[in-house]
């Protein structure tokens, strides 16, 4: 979580500061601040949103061409002006912004007080910047010297910007387990946690890499790793345009995002999905074919949203390859000191290829022999270079806090790869696996016309903005959906809702209902769907109210059930990419009704780089 810009060259550092961090809010909006080089070094800092900032004008801000910025997702300390970023060294002369978390920060706090420094915040950040003061001051090192060692004694993760007064010319930034992009202009030097504040001056970047100091100035970025060895810098091109992180005339990235889902899922499926000649081409299996078929088992790691894909995959996967697939959620599974070994293929699922706790939860599995595989939408980023392999879900920059497009990316590139493996196994008959090559090339089309129902959608979102809680079930391939709705809904109306097995409601939940609990089943026509309809029936026999989404054609739901919401007839396999969409508008309709932030709700962060 943070989000961090930094601008040197010849232009104005504010301006480009200011709207790289409106770009990175995603990432933390409870305070924000910027420091500029101009004759010294300013600092600015407001609790809030980057927008609060905007009220600094002095001679600084028009004329200063180095600076560093910070929108910030509180760790250590509340939201407030003291514990926003940028944060100074006791004597003034260091001042530096950080994403990430220091772990041993109270010890490292301990020692500097016993040597006399004070500190004005609750953040692990001003510990850091003193303890590389304290470094440099009591052995008269350079900055650069100072910063090595004390990122050898640190434990947790950071990217960090530094500045330090006498040298105006000058930034220093390194990086352990959290993201960073340098942007390589002509003159000119972008830093960021991600391109999106970097892509309109140049699309020359360089991904940091952990345990790497990058010592910058507008003519020159010098590349070495903590042992001060140089490295070369490895400049890519960005494949990534403006307009895909503007709202492009939607009042919101959510709405934007998930009516963007019939072209983000066209271009997941572009190049890979063949539908005359009934083929799949997917390099990162191709080339790991054998490890596949081979596999003893396939761990899936992820978080939230991902988890839900994930769980998805377990169904695909059991069913089109009979390997046994577990599912875990990476927070629990890097602690536990799970069983893995060589034959075990890991799955990381991630959106941003930047969570926490699916990148240590790999790390752990690769040390293990575990091979990697990574289902990751951010290119270029710390879980897809940790991998093996890999495929990109190439749904595009996604800003809106809670995920829609990547979601059906990932479940895309997931159905994807079980079809593949599953034919190279045998496991998988030819005649089924060119009906569902079929099947997925009409999803786009699918998803088109399911999200044309979006009128309807609002007219039953009135009807329950002013729900205390919701229960969301579905069975098979539905069930992880009723997760995904319950989580979307929590996250943007902030309405308590569970997600559950439709059937696992009798042991339990059940007791919840009455006649003001909204109930959503996903109910589309499936091998379950039988079961689904007795299961509304129980819930109407004891007074619930029932929305369900329901499969274009089907009058018995219809007649049951108190609003509908319908969708067009896909395969079982598939139904997930297009049963979980009503779920995303009815979400997000019912948190415009409700008068909030949809794009930035409270406490959210989209990039969750702290365990
Ligand atoms: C929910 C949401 C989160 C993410 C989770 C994992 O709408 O966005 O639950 O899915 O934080 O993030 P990634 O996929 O970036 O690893």
């Amino acid at each position: 979580m943070c989000g961090i810009v930094a601008y040197i060259g010849s232009q104005a550092a504010y301006p480009i500061i200011l709207k790289g961090l409106k770009r990175l809010e995603y990432r933390g909006y409870d305070s924000a601040g910027i420091a500029l080089y101009g004759k010294n070094i300013t600092n600015f800092k407001k609790k809030g949103r980057v927008a609060e900032l905007e009220s600094w004008t002095d001679e600084i801000t028009l004329t200063a061409s180095v600076g560093i910025g910070h929108t910030r997702w509180a760790t250590h300390g509340e939201p407030s002006d003291v514990n926003a970023h940028p944060h100074k060294s006791n004597s003034g002369k260091i001042t530096l912004v950080h994403n990430g978390i220091i772990e041993n920060y109270a010890s490292l706090k301990q020692e500097l007080i016993q040597k006399g420094y004070t500190f004005e915040s609750a953040t692990d950040t001003e510990v850091l910047v003193n303890f590389i003061e304290e470094i440099q001051q009591s052995n008269n090192y350079s900055l650069e010297e100072a910063m090595r060692i004390a990122l050898k004694r640190v434990v947790g993760a950071y990217v960090i910007i530094v500045m330090e007064e006498g040298f105006p010319n000058r930034l220093i930034a390194a990086r352990k387990g959290s993201p960073l992009v340098i942007g390589v202009g002509d003159g000119e030097h972008f830093l960021a946690s991600d391109a999106s504040p970097i892509i309109e001056y140049t699309k020359k970047v360089i991904y940091v890499n952990d345990y790497e100091l990058a010592i910058i100035s507008e003519d020159e970025i010098i590349l070495k790793n903590l042992g001060n060895e140089p490295i070369t810098p490895y400049i890519q091109q960005l494949d990534m345009e403006l307009a895909q992180i503007e709202k492009g005339g939607y009042d919101h990235f959510m709405l934007k995002e998930i009516f963007d889902q019939p072209a983000s899922l066209t271009d997941c499926l572009r190049g890979r999905l063949d539908s005359e000649n009934m083929t799949l081409t997917l390099a990162g299996v191709e080339q790991h074919l054998s490890v596949f078929a081979q596999a003893k088992r396939i761990v899936i790691v992820a978080c939230g949203t991902s988890w839900h894909a994930g769980l998805v995959a377990e169904y695909m996967i059991e069913t089109l390859c009979r390997i046994p697939v577990e599912v875990e959620y990476a927070s629990e599974f890097r602690y536990r000191n799970p069983v893995i070994g060589p034959g075990d293929i890991i799955i990381a699922i991630s959106q941003s290829g930047e969570t926490a706790d699916t990148l240590v939860a790999i790390e752990r599995a690769k040390e293990q022999g575990a091979f990697i595989f990574g289902v990751v939408n951010a290119v270029g980023s710390s879980i897809a270079r940790i991998s093996h392999a890999g495929a990109y879900t190439h749904a595009g920059p996604e800003i809106g806090v809670a995920s829609t497009k990547a979601f059906t990316a990932q479940l895309t590139v997931l159905a994807m790869m079980a079809m593949k493996i599953g034919k190279a196994k045998g496991t998988l008959a030819s005649a089924e696996y060119d009906r569902l090559i079929a099947e997925l090339a009409l999803i786009p089309e699918k998803v088109k016309t399911s999200l044309a129902t979006h009128e309807k959608i609002k007219e039953v979102a009135k009807h329950y903005a002013d729900a205390r809680d919701f229960l969301f079930l579905g069975r098979g391939y539905n069930f992880p959906v009723a997760l995904e709705g319950a989580l979307k809904l929590k996250e943007i109306s902030y309405i308590h809702a569970e997600g559950y097995p439709a059937a696992e409601m009798k042991h339990g939940p059940i007791a919840l209902v009455d006649e003001n609990l909204p109930v959503l089943f996903i109910a589309t026509k499936d091998a379950y769907y039988e079961k689904i309809v007795s299961n509304i029936q129980e819930i109407k026999a004891r007074k619930g109210m029932v929305i369900a989404v329901i499969s274009e054609g089907d009058t018995l739901i219809r007649d049951m059930a108190d609003h509908v919401m319908v969708v067009p007839e896909v395969d079982e396999l598939l139904a997930p990419l297009i049963s979980v969409l009503p779920t995303q508008l009815l979400s997000y309709y019912i948190g415009v009704l409700r008068g909030l932030d949809v794009d930035k709700p409270r406490n959210l962060a989209k990039s969750v780089t702290v365990e």
